[in-house]
């Protein structure tokens, strides 16, 4: 067996790092965002490095699908640009880095430099080469996987993080604890990125209650923001795994924000990856260990791991069900035999650490759906 560890994107963190900016200030720059961050102005916090030659695309929906793709491509395609900034979410990461791969396949590759700059703390796709794009009409969100997605560069910087509303920031932060707890499960987990998904655990759960109580705390922001970032690194080496291959495909049916669909299935996929394998149980035992949990066996260590995150879904209002937060059920029904196959062909899927058939996704679609 082979693993592969590489963390090639150059990350600058703190307050003072969007001045790194300035070196680019004689480049022509294509800023992929959305329009929260030009209606907000905090897209003013990047352009005040940069010089007069900038065009903004900002036009990224939650969940980018291929049209957001060739809209951006072809605001830029006139441009030329020399450098790519992408400035908000995971989805206006995931649209820069399909928007350079559109561009770059429509103009031959060149080395155009992509800089990623996160404004929740979340999807890691800062580091990561993964992009998930959306097919509306199809119901479907694919989790893209290249060499060709990765930034070159990251800026981590807490204040641009300061507004995110309480419940977006509660999403994002359980999307951070389920990319290390599953990375940390994976079969391709190894220690690198088990280092890394250890501290993203510990400081998720000692920080992101603390960002729950008071919004305005800047150094648990800035705790969580790190973590988002070192479960990226971890996740991008080791894979993911149930939890994303199913939230990929409810997310995209029931329009059900990303983090949020996670943190309502990692307890249940929890308890089913678990049930027949005591070497799973400890994987998850350390997981519990990592937040602090102490226990006396693996199975009352799951056990405990499970409680913990049903209560911090509870503390943070995100329901057990996709009954409880108002979907219509009937359209699980509906495309059963699609659902199910596009479960079990998501590539996050295959590193789950238990194998997975479709009388089991079956089963989990009955307990998720409430
Ligand atoms: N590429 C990867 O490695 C990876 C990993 C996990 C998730 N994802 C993808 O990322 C997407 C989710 O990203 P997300 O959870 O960051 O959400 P998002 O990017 O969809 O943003 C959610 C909402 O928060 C708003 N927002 C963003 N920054 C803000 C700020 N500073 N202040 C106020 N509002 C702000 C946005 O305008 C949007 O309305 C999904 O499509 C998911 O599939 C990608
Ligand atoms: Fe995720």
């Amino acid at each position: 067996m082979v693993s592969q560890f590489s963390v090639p994107t150059k990350i600058f963190s703190g307050t003072e790092a969007l001045s790194i900016l300035g070196q680019y200030a004689d480049k022509r720059v294509a800023i992929v965002t959305d329009a929260f961050m030009v209606k907000s102005g905090l897209i003013q916090q990047v352009t005040q490095y940069l010089g007069t030659q900038f065009r903004v695309f900002d036009q990224v929906k939650p969940d980018p699908d291929i049209s957001v793709l060739q809209q951006g491509t072809a605001t830029f395609v006139d441009f030329e640009p020399e450098l790519f900034i992408a400035l908000g979410g995971g989805s206006a990461l995931d649209a820069a880095k399909g928007i350079r791969a559109t561009y770059f396949s429509l103009k031959g590759k060149q080395s155009i430099p992509l800089i990623a700059i996160p404004t929740t703390s979340g999807s890691g796709s800062e580091v990561t080469s993964y992009a998930v794009i959306s097919d509306p009409i199809k119901n479907v969100k694919y989790p893209l996987v290249s060499d060709d997605l990765v930034a070159e560069m990251a800026i981590l910087d807490a204040n641009l993080v300061m507004s995110v509303p309480k419940s977006v920031s509660m999403d994002t932060g359980m999307d951070v604890l389920t990319h290390a707890i599953e990375a940390y499960v994976s079969k391709n987990a190894n220690d690198f990125s088990d280092a890394l998904a250890e501290k993203t655990i510990y400081l998720v759960h000692r920080y992101l209650p603390q960002v729950f109580e008071n919004p305005s705390n800047k150094k648990a922001r800035a705790k969580v923001h790190n973590a988002s970032c070192m479960a990226g690194m971890a996740f991008t080496s080791s894979g993911l795994g149930l939890v994303h291959g199913m939230a990929h495909t409810l997310g995209a049916l029931f329009h059900i924000p990303h983090g949020k669909m996670n943190a309502m299935l990692l307890p249940i996929v929890i308890e089913f990856n678990s049930a027949n394998c005591d070497y799973i149980r400890h994987r998850y035992s350390q997981c519990a260990k990592a937040m602090g949990l102490n226990a006396i066996s693996n199975h009352s260590a799951v056990m405990q791991l499970v409680a913990e995150i049903r209560q911090l879904n509870q503390r943070f209002g995100i329901p057990e069900s996709l009954r409880a937060l108002g979907c219509d059920i009937n359209l699980l029904q509906q495309d059963l035999t699609k659902v199910v196959d596009s479960i079990l062909q998501d590539g996050c899927t295959q590193t789950n650490p238990r194998a997975v058939s479709a009388d089991d996704v079956r089963n989990l679609l009955k307990l998720i759906a409430g």
